[in-house]
């Protein structure tokens, strides 16, 4: 080991929203994704006793272990986190990023962009199965970006911050934790699409949808109803529970628009749900009124907040 005497240190991983293209993006259509500011920290300690491992958190030990050739000795991973676990926030993908990065200042590693792509893609197979790299590559992207997976590697197109000027402040709205894995509903997905061949008319659907609100953005629109038909396409998909549809409906009738964000979820919650409104403070009242859980951001201009929050302490939320 390099040097314990560095210890403690603390290294802090944003979090990301995907505004449309969840599910799509594993069959190769394009997903808007942004970093947002909330996120996790680690802070990687001395530890004498040795304690039971988590199964996530050895797989990223090993991994780096595998990686550069060492043998991490017993530490204590003290996490504190500001996004909601299995929420489609990006939680795990943030959790491994903010440890690798730890490693690395401990053994004075520069890892590299490549290296920390390959490291991300092996703790999400760990834990999702075989995600898209969508979740890996939001980590290591801040702003607001076009993502597609293609044959030859994740192609990431970043959007100019004039893209975001137009984009309304986002509500995330909690729809409850999902039952299932992110893993488990892209597995339905795919089990879907092989019964009913049929039904991948929804998937480019929904690519279609993600490129026409690229085109909307670039002349300084946002298109409020492509929300609403993004969110359609992903319960014909049966993604979306019983409890997150009624969520969207009712938001919906006070004159929102409101979609899953992520993998969502069938049996309890669909995690985290992106909502708009052109009427902040008639939306705010309704969502208090339901006392729903929420918290508001703007999503694509927050690069300069993500790096200065790299190592801080406390992790505040964004204002509006
Ligand atoms: O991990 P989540 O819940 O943010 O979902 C990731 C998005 C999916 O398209 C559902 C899966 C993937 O790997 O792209």
């Amino acid at each position: 080991m390099q040097s314990q005497n560095v210890l403690p240190l603390k290294t802090w991983s944003h979090g990301k929203v995907i505004l449309a293209g969840e599910h799509a993006v594993v069959y190769g259509e394009p997903a808007i994704v942004s970093s947002i500011s909330l996120g996790i920290e680690v802070e990687l300690q001395r530890s004498k006793v040795k304690r039971a491992e988590h199964p996530f958190l050895a797989t990223i030990r090993s991994t780096f272990e595998k990686q550069y050739s060492i043998i991490i000795p017993n530490l204590h991973i003290q996490i504190r986190s500001t996004l909601p676990e299995q929420s489609g926030l990006g939680s795990s993908a943030a959790l491994a990023h903010a440890i690798f990065q730890a490693y690395g200042k401990l053994y004075s590693i520069n890892i590299t962009d490549k290296e920390m792509g390959d490291l991300l893609m092996q703790s999400e197979q760990f834990m999702h199965g075989r995600p898209s790299g969508i979740d890996a590559a939001a980590v290591t992207h801040t702003g607001l970006f076009v993502f597609k997976k293609t044959v030859d590697g994740p192609v990431i197109q970043r959007l100019p911050s004039t893209y975001t000027k137009h984009i309304p402040l986002c509500f995330l709205v909690y729809s409850g934790k999902p039952k299932e894995t992110t893993g488990e509903m892209v597995q339905i997905v795919k089990e879907l699409l092989i019964k009913q061949p049929t039904r991948s008319h929804i998937i480019h659907k929904i690519g279609t949808l993600v490129k026409e609100i690229t085109k909307e953005l670039s002349i300084g629109r946002f298109p409020y109803s492509h929300f609403r038909e993004n969110q359609r396409l992903l319960e014909e998909l049966g993604v979306v529970g019983t409890k997150a549809k009624k969520m969207v409906r009712e938001i919906e009738s006070v004159g929102g628009f409101a979609k899953i964000t992520g993998a969502g979820g069938i049996s309890e919650g669909s995690g985290m749900m992106v909502c708009f409104h052109n009427d902040i403070e008639k939306f705010e009242h309704a969502l208090k009124k339901r006392l729903w859980s929420y918290t508001k951001l703007r999503v694509g201009n927050i690069e300069k907040e993500a790096q200065s929050k790299h190592d801080i302490v406390s992790i505040k939320q964004e204002e509006s």
